[in-house]
């Protein structure tokens, strides 16, 4: 088996899952306009004069990880990713990793998928990518499902591969790339407080009316079919969330305040980013996202930690550093 001898380091990317229209299904990975690495970076080497695995943690939110390395979603990478080697013949090497938290948790940027994304990715690149893209992506999907109770792709995707994703269930594939408007600003606004996602999940319906099956599944069709024909304001027209928004909105504080105050700018769309708290909006205008980015600072990240950032699509999702 060959490994990669030297140290591999790989950032992944924030996403914004669900993109309001496609609960689940979509989801677009972003990147800072101003060039901040905005997501988690995992290094994996070989550890010197080691018997055992080892796990470091850094960056600025490692305060709160756990304590425990086995509680670590990077260990959970470790392990799922070794019994795969097994399942393929190839003997796991003792490995020092080192997680670099730069994403809060429960912040609704798929903080946890950032995590899962830079350490499967990491790993594979150190064996010499072992595991084509599917094989990586199910490992992605299985653990996301571990934390947040059940298997979604919206953030895991678009982390790894970049660009806006929709996931497709054809037994062979787990997404497909979806094109989008090179032109659009996405303004996200953190504003420091903590919602699960397994806890946002609890909180839905179990079941939905038919006309809120209807409206999701023809605003979701239309808002791909308009991305294919280039519609831009067709697509954002159609961006609303029948399936999670109208459910969670109570969870955040000045949520609807700010929500009205970026349809009076005039934005092309805006919503919850994943399961929250992070809120997004977009427009086509430096200028409008700039305010954008004024009013979330003003009315909705309003604790110290909060933050925003006027970001672009991250064509190139989960890279080596
Ligand atoms: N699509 C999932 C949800 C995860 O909204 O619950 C989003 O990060």
């Amino acid at each position: 088996m060959t490994v990669n001898q030297s140290k591999i380091s790989v950032f992944a990317p924030v996403s914004i899952g669900n993109v309001s229209v496609g609960f689940d299904n979509l989801g677009l990975a972003v990147a800072p306009v101003d060039g901040t690495l905005l997501g988690d970076i995992v290094s994996a080497e070989l550890a010197i004069n080691g018997q055992k695995d080892q796990l470091i943690n850094q960056g600025a939110y490692q305060n709160i990880l756990p304590t425990n390395k086995e509680d670590n979603l990077v260990w959970y990478c470790l392990l799922e990713f070794n019994q795969a080697l097994k399942q393929i013949g190839q003997v796991p090497q003792v490995l020092q990793l080192t997680l670099e938290k730069n994403i809060p948790i429960c912040s609704g940027l798929g903080s946890s998928a950032c995590s899962v994304v830079a350490g499967l990715t990491a790993l594979n690149e150190f064996y010499n990518k072992p595991f084509s893209d599917q094989q990586l992506l199910t490992m992605m999907g299985t653990l996301e499902g571990k934390m947040s109770g059940s298997i979604h792709y919206d953030n895991v995707a678009p982390c790894y591969l970049g660009g806006m994703q929709l996931m497709i269930d054809d037994g062979q594939n787990v997404c497909h790339s979806i094109p989008l408007f090179d032109d659009c600003y996405w303004v996200i606004g953190f504003p420091n407080i903590e919602i699960s996602t397994k806890m946002a999940r609890e909180i839905l319906p179990k079941q939905y009316a038919r006309a809120d099956l209807i409206a999701y599944g023809s605003h979701l069709a239309g808002f791909i079919a308009a991305c294919y024909a280039k519609n831009k304001q067709q697509a954002f027209a159609l961006m609303k969330d029948f399936v999670a928004e109208p459910y969670r909105k109570g969870l955040l504080d000045n949520f609807e305040t700010t929500q009205q105050k970026l349809l009076k700018l005039g934005v092309l769309a805006q919503g919850i980013s994943g399961s929250g708290p992070t809120i997004f909006a977009v427009t086509d205008n430096l200028l409008q996202a700039e305010k954008i980015k004024q009013l979330f600072d003003q009315f909705y990240c309003l604790n110290e930690n909060s933050f925003s950032h006027i970001c672009k699509a991250d064509q190139q999702g989960a890279r080596v550093l």
